[in-house]
């Protein structure tokens, strides 16, 4: 019999040290993990292992060529409780089934409908912000988002209903760092304070969605948005989604397409605010291709500042900092070899490519395949007086 062949160990720290942080410690402690001990970590209990990747191959591995030997974190299985089975937290196959029924909502077509959604939305909340006033900018990006996303998941008048689902989905995100504290799933049916006010949340919504619902099948709604694409998708054998299917993936798609593009948002009016050179660039494109009239998604092509610069803003400071993957059988990432139950967490953004390719930016060097030369500038500006202090501020 041949030996095995010995594999490296990544430097290994108990897994009490992660485990005991606060939710929102995680990715500074994370980043000083990998300052510390490099671009794999691995913090070990009995019989467990969460490794810490932050090396983008490795990262790919996971993510990409090899997730089928993977499957979604715990973070997405808690998400569970308030979303149900939809896109986010779903795992094969009922994942690819649902996948290829919703996949017609991402036609070119579609987005095209869905920028004249967000452009109407956008003018119609900037009517109330007046010249030199203050606005909360964290409030106004989530209630643009979010009007943004439920007009094209429900298509019809909300304005009745949105405080209900604005507040309840916040309640959801907000209570998501408990659901995520250690053991929280052996507690998940006492009634603390936290768990009603999340079950009061979830059923406000339910009854928002299913009511939509009824009012869609009885001919209410417009035939081109979400839950009309829902209640109409079939299979191959003709087979449609259940209600509570359709329940599932309009919640989804209501929280997963509001909270990070708010964030990001938010995150961009921040730089902008800090840095009046990019500020006024900015302008200018906008001026030079838009002139008085509103965009429209055919324009983005042409726009790429803002693109570029929105592509910095969630590199610099990722709305969804944390991947995590659990493996359903045994698998090698880089020489390392991870067994079934072992978990893999990623930080996402600057904290995979990292304060030093903000260096190499700097001296001109590629970083990265979303890169571009327009990037490569706002990030030379951005570099000096952007980097360590806020990334505390939202965790
Ligand atoms: C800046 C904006 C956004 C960011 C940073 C972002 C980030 C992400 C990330 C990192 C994931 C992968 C999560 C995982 O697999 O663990 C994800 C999945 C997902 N996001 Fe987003 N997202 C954004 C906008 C949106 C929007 C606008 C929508 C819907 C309209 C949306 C809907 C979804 C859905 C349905 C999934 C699950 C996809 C699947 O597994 O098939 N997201 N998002």
């Amino acid at each position: 019999m041949f030996a095995e062949k010995r594999r490296p160990v990544p430097p290994t720290l108990p897994a009490f040290s992660l485990a005991s942080r606060r939710f929102f410690e995680i990715p500074e402690y994370l980043l000083r993990v990998r300052q510390e001990h490099g671009t794999i970590v691995r913090f070990h209990a009995p019989g467990r292992n969460v490794f810490f990747v932050s090396e983008p191959s490795l990262v790919e591995q996971v993510l990409v060529t090899k997730s089928s030997s993977f499957m979604k974190g715990r973070g997405t299985q808690r998400l569970k409780l308030g979303l149900g089975n939809g896109l986010l937290t779903s795992e094969p196959p009922q994942h690819l089934h649902n996948r290829r029924l919703i996949q017609p909502l991402f036609h070119r077509k579609r987005i095209e409908g869905y920028g004249t959604i967000m452009v109407a939305e956008a003018r119609k909340r900037m009517e109330a912000w007046s010249e030199g006033a203050a606005i909360d900018v964290d409030f106004e990006t989530n209630r643009l988002a979010l009007d943004i996303v439920a007009k094209s998941v429900f298509g019809s008048d909300l304005s009745r209903d949105m405080d209900a689902i604005s507040g309840s989905l916040d309640v959801l995100i907000e209570g998501f760092p408990k659901l995520m504290a250690p053991f929280a799933e052996y507690f998940d049916w006492l009634p603390t304070p936290s768990n009603l006010r999340y079950a009061g949340a979830r059923r406000r919504l339910d009854g928002v969605v299913y009511r939509m619902i009824r009012e869609h099948r009885e001919g209410g709604g417009d035939p081109d948005d979400l839950l009309s694409l829902l209640l109409e998708a079939r299979d191959e054998s003709g087979a449609g989604l259940s209600e509570q299917q359709i329940r599932d993936e309009a919640l989804t798609i209501l929280l997963a397409g509001h909270e990070t593009t708010a964030n990001a948002i938010a995150w961009t009016f921040y730089i902008l605010q800090r840095r009046p050179d990019i500020e006024a660039r900015l302008f200018a494109t906008v001026d030079r291709i838009l002139g008085e009239r509103a965009a429209t998604a055919a324009d983005v092509p042409e726009l790429e500042y803002v693109r570029a610069l929105f592509a910095e803003t969630m590199r610099l400071y990722p709305p969804a900092w944390i991947t995590g993957r659990r493996a359903t059988q045994a698998v090698e990432i880089g020489d390392y070899r991870l067994k079934a139950g072992d978990i893999v967490l990623s930080l996402d953004g600057q904290t995979i490519t990292g304060a030093d390719d903000l260096i190499r930016a700097l001296t001109g060097e590629k970083i990265g395949r979303t890169v571009t030369l327009d990037v490569l500038r706002v990030t030379e500006r951005l570099a000096i007086s952007l980097v360590p202090e806020e990334r505390k501020r939202k965790g």
